[in-house]
């Protein structure tokens, strides 16, 4: 198996409230060229988990592989997209590309590198430009293309088109699966759009609350464009929505009972 989630239990040591346990035995087996979406209900834990297999936040108990490789830290075989681009302001658009890549190639290289990877995102108009001067659908592109820069051998995005405006984020739609067709790369992606993951994905795992775990993975056995009125897709798109409901209704009901309990 390429990607791998064993048993993976994330808490939070809380100062007022003691231990919190966002989600336990977790378990994800995800295989090469694979594009995988994750879906579920705000605070579920789909960011934490994805910061885990970044190696950005710790494992509390349980393992992550990649390949035969443990998950203990950051490396550049995991490249991150987050919702907000995050680039330098100070630095070219090139620049924000070859930045992760210093120390670890020559110069000419990484120029190479650079003008590669802003063609895949059809950026290379702009690459002496900086970020103030692109819109936020540019920036996110920018943002992709450094983190294809790197060469991963897993793209992790957490909601990378959550801020864009729609018809912006369908373009990027389109992009994202160019490059996923072209660069074989294998990508898990969190997103809050029920549509948005039946569109990009293989496969579509919905995570639940209160306890956090995995509650259903689909296959999205659909040939590519996928189109919003197609039946299949609109099936999908009701079934999720309705485990989705009962979760997202479980955290409503105890903010609700939270209130009830903390008002005199
Ligand atoms: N550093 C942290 N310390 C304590 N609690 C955290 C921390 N990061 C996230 N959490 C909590 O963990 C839960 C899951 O958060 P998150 O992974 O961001 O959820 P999601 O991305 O699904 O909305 C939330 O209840 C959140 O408040
Ligand atoms: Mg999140």
């Amino acid at each position: 198996m390429f990607l791998q989630i064993k048993e993976v239990t994330k808490r939070f040591e809380d100062q007022q409230e003691g231990s919190f346990e966002v989600f336990s035995g977790v378990d994800l087996k995800i295989e090469k060229n694979q594009f995988v979406s994750i879906l579920g209900p705000s605070g579920c834990g789909k960011s934490t988990l994805l910061s885990m297999v970044a190696g950005l936040e710790s494992i509390t108990e349980g393992t992550i592989f990649l390949g035969d490789e443990k998950v203990t830290q950051p490396d550049t075989d995991r490249g991150m997209v987050f919702q907000q681009p995050a680039l330098f302001p100070w630095l070219s658009v090139t620049d924000n590309v070859i930045f992760p890549l210093k120390g670890k190639l020559a110069k000419d290289e990484r120029k190479k590198v650079a003008a590669k990877h802003l063609k895949m995102v059809h950026l290379t108009r702009f690459k002496d430009s900086y970020p103030h001067e692109l819109s936020g659908g540019m920036q996110q592109r920018v943002a992709i293309a450094r983190a294809l820069a790197m060469d991963p051998k897993v793209l992790l995005m957490d909601e990378p088109f959550g801020a864009l405006d729609e018809q912006t984020r369908h373009i990027l739609h389109d992009e994202l699966m160019k490059i996923f067709e072209e660069t074989k790369k294998t990508i898990l992606f969190v997103t809050h759009s029920i549509q948005e993951a039946i569109k990009l994905s293989d496969r579509v795992i919905v995570m639940g609350t209160r306890p956090g775990r995995i509650i259903a993975d689909f296959s999205v056995d659909i040939e590519r464009p996928r189109q919003r009125d197609d039946l299949r897709v609109i099936e999908m798109e009701k079934e999720i929505m309705s485990l989705l409901k009962v979760e997202i209704n479980k955290v409503l009901k105890e903010e609700l009972d939270h209130e009830a309990k903390h008002t005199y």
